[in-house]
């Protein structure tokens, strides 16, 4: 297929010449992939069925599992939105620009391809020059899911981006690594009270004080599978950030955790098979394996969350077999972290005591 165009971005103060190179490619219907502070985007016209329809398949994405509508302005959900509650427009002034997604219920302008078929559409404003930028220039909301093939860790930088869909889309603007790491929280505010559809970067506890009520929706915190009919999110369906090593979480006290993964390990050494422990900074030393990799302090969930994905695409770089990661504390960005290595692990969770 085509060759993808790399460019190089300042995070900052874009080269407005390359951002305008950029929209360009998004007006004509082209998949443009971009940096925000959460992951890389990959970004088409939201308004064009076509440019959309291209943006599953470059991702080999399911029909059924929409892309969040990516905005520059506040004022462009009331074109997206058929009902902007007072609610939303609180949360828009206090978290936009910012990683967290509201869902809305859809106006007739958005094309039915875009939400999936759905009758709501999720949308938010990134806290990123670059992206802002490309929004703005091209003169459109931008759909973008997260720019990694369906399945993959969402990309954190440009390099994950070009390893996943090289020959796949027209570019990539690269500016470096992500701050967050993990996306963005989606946010339903068609319930009552407003329900956490996935927990990231912007953390629950942040939510209760802008709320006051808000729900976790049970996929969330879950610690094993939960009936599909039971999904208010398409993507809780489909697998997810799921590395090509078998993964597996091992939770409970710190002491605890570190003796059971030592255990584990050696098992798996004496079977023959490659090992990757992901560990963090206080237990890293405790651990003979054939990879040993740290997701950071325990006490910085914040880098912990930096480090994720970038740490479990190195993982398989190095032919691990198996994946045996520590649990983090839940809170602030630790949910997010904890959310999206359960599901990297299919539930695959050993409680240490
Ligand atoms: O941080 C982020 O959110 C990144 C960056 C690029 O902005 N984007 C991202 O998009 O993670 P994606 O498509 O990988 O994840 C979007 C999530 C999926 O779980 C999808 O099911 C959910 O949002 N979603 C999209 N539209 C929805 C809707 N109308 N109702 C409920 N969930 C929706
Ligand atoms: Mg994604």
């Amino acid at each position: 297929m085509k060759q993808t165009l790399m460019l190089k971005v300042d995070a900052q103060q874009p080269d407005i010449k390359k951002i305008q190179a950029a929209a360009d490619i998004i007006r004509k219907g082209g998949l443009v992939a971009f940096p925000t502070e959460t992951v890389y985007g990959l970004g088409a016209d939201a308004l064009n069925p076509d440019a959309v329809l291209k943006l599953f398949e470059a991702k080999k994405r399911p029909l059924d599992n929409p892309p969040i509508v990516h905005v520059a302005n506040a004022d462009d959900v009331y074109r997206l939105a058929e009902q902007v509650p007072p609610k939303a427009d609180k949360l828009m002034k206090t978290f936009w620009p910012g990683p967290l997604t509201l869902v809305f219920k859809r106006s007739a302008t958005v094309p039915n391809v875009t939400v999936a078929g759905l009758s709501t559409i999720a949308v938010r404003m990134p806290l990123h020059a670059v992206a802002l930028a490309l929004i703005r220039e091209s003169h459109r909301p931008i759909a973008a899911p997260s720019a990694n093939l369906a399945g993959k860790p969402s990309p954190t930088s440009a390099k994950h981006v070009f390893d996943d869909l090289n020959g796949r889309i027209d570019a990539i603007l690269d500016s470096g690594p992500t701050r967050i790491g993990v996306e963005s929280t989606v946010l339903d505010l068609s319930v009552e009270p407003p329900l956490v559809l996935r927990p990231g970067g912007t953390p629950l506890e942040a939510l209760k004080q802008v709320l006051g009520d808000v729900k976790l929706h049970p996929f969330v915190a879950a610690e094993k599978e939960v009936p599909v009919e039971k999904a208010r999110s398409p993507g809780m369906k489909h697998k997810h950030y799921a590395p090509k090593a078998q993964v597996i979480v091992v939770e409970g006290a710190v002491p605890a955790v570190r003796a059971k993964v030592k255990e584990l390990a050696e098992s798996y050494r004496l079977k023959g098979v490659k090992v990757g422990v992901l560990a963090t900074d206080e237990t890293k030393a405790a651990y003979e394996a054939d990879v040993v990799k740290s997701l950071g302090s325990r006490f910085n969930l914040a880098v912990v969350a930096q480090n994720l994905f970038r740490l479990l695409r190195e993982f398989d770089a190095e032919g691990v077999d198996v994946i045996i990661a520590e649990g983090v504390p839940t809170q602030e960005l630790g949910l997010a972290v904890m959310n999206r290595l359960r599901k990297a692990s299919g539930y695959n969770i050993v409680k240490a005591a």
